[in-house]
């Protein structure tokens, strides 16, 4: 049976939905227009959003715009219709990165009533997580959400979590005296509000008293920015890595896929997470981040998961900006609610 076209309320839905998605510094790079028959979404990178200095070869913008990608399909199943994602659909146009075919009924065990709510709920956590392990069945949980996306989801022990936390702090020092970077850094830091993008001061969390877990520091030595006072973070974070076989743009999107269907799960167990990922913005501490042992993954980021405050809600642009219904008005249902 085929779904009849998207009606407008259902469009806003599922672009609401993807834009509710984690990005990098919060540059939210994506752009969405209605498939033919309006019975699917296009999916688009925008480079003008990039976050070019530290992200030159565009991986970080594709794990945001998958990440999208996953909200849209969970926000679909919502609505009772199956997502039949084609990734880079068209090698003419690098900038369409995904197709999404929405025209067929969800199965009727989806994930998306269980995820669903998570979406709006949410959020990157910087504060110290409690001192307390995470029950190995949840964790198998997130591996195989992952799994499911094509990626490996890997929660370090404690030789890993050393690993990855030493050489993030190697990448944060370097990061913190290179001049463009911190500029950069801190055109995304947005602290008069409002604002619809970039990282307000809400979002801002306190160093690491003992200076074991390298936060990132989005103030960039920007003066007036507010300094949370120094926290003690947990002795040792829960730290787990996503890593995939090869190292394509196909990949990158999988990864964000694989990073929002984690973070969704783990949202939905009472469980906060907080990305690090200055290492994976110099190649060389990137390469480090893997673990020796194991075969030779590509690592695409490192996770903090843990117990703690939600972190706060961060702005979105409006559905209108991200949305393009220009070449839409005859197909799609204007005025019809049923979403
Ligand atoms: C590819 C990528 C890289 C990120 N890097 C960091 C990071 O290094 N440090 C950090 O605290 N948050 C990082 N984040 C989280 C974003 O800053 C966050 O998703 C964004 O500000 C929106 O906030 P929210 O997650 O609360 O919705 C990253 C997110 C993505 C998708």
């Amino acid at each position: 049976m085929v779904e009849p076209a998207l009606t407008l309320d259902q469009l806003r839905l599922l672009a609401t939905a993807a834009g509710a998605a984690p990005s990098v510094h919060n540059s939210q790079p994506w752009r969405l227009r209605p498939g033919p028959d309006a019975r699917g979404m296009l999916v688009f990178g925008d480079p003008h959003r990039a976050v070019a200095i530290a992200d030159p070869l565009g991986r970080a913008l594709h794990v945001s715009v998958g990440a999208a990608v996953f909200n849209l399909r969970v926000a679909a199943a919502r609505l009772g219709r199956a997502a039949a994602v084609r990734l880079l659909p068209d090698p003419s146009d690098k900038h369409l990165l995904a197709e999404i075919d929405l025209g067929e009924p969800a199965a009727r065990h989806s994930f998306g009533h269980r995820l669903y709510p998570a979406i709006q709920d949410r959020h990157s956590s910087r504060q110290p997580f409690a001192n307390r392990d995470i029950p190995e069945a949840v964790l198998g949980e997130l591996i195989e959400a992952a799994r499911e996306e094509g990626v490996l989801f890997s929660p370090l022990e404690e030789d890993g979590v050393l690993r990855v936390l030493t050489v993030t702090a190697e990448a944060e020092r370097r990061t913190a005296v290179d001049l463009a970077r911190q500029a950069e850094t801190r055109s995304w830091l947005h602290l008069e509000a409002p604002a619809s993008d970039g990282i307000p001061a809400a979002a801002l969390g306190p160093q690491d008293r003992d200076a074991r877990v390298p936060m990132r520091d989005f103030t960039a030595g920007r003066p007036d920015a507010p300094s949370p006072v120094p926290r003690h973070f947990e002795p040792l974070p829960q730290l787990c890595l996503l890593s995939t076989r090869t190292d394509q743009p196909e990949d990158w999107l999988r990864t964000g896929q694989a990073l929002e269907h984690v973070w969704l799960l783990a949202t939905v167990h009472g469980l906060r997470a907080s990305v690090l990922h200055q290492a994976v913005e110099w190649p060389e501490t990137r390469w480090r981040l893997r673990d020796p042992e194991s075969p030779p993954d590509h690592v695409q980021l490192a996770l903090r998961l843990g117990y703690g405050p939600p972190g706060p809600a961060t702005p979105r642009r409006p559905v209108e900006e991200i949305l393009d219904l220009t070449d839409h008005h005859d197909t799609v249902g204007f005025g019809e609610s049923s979403a």
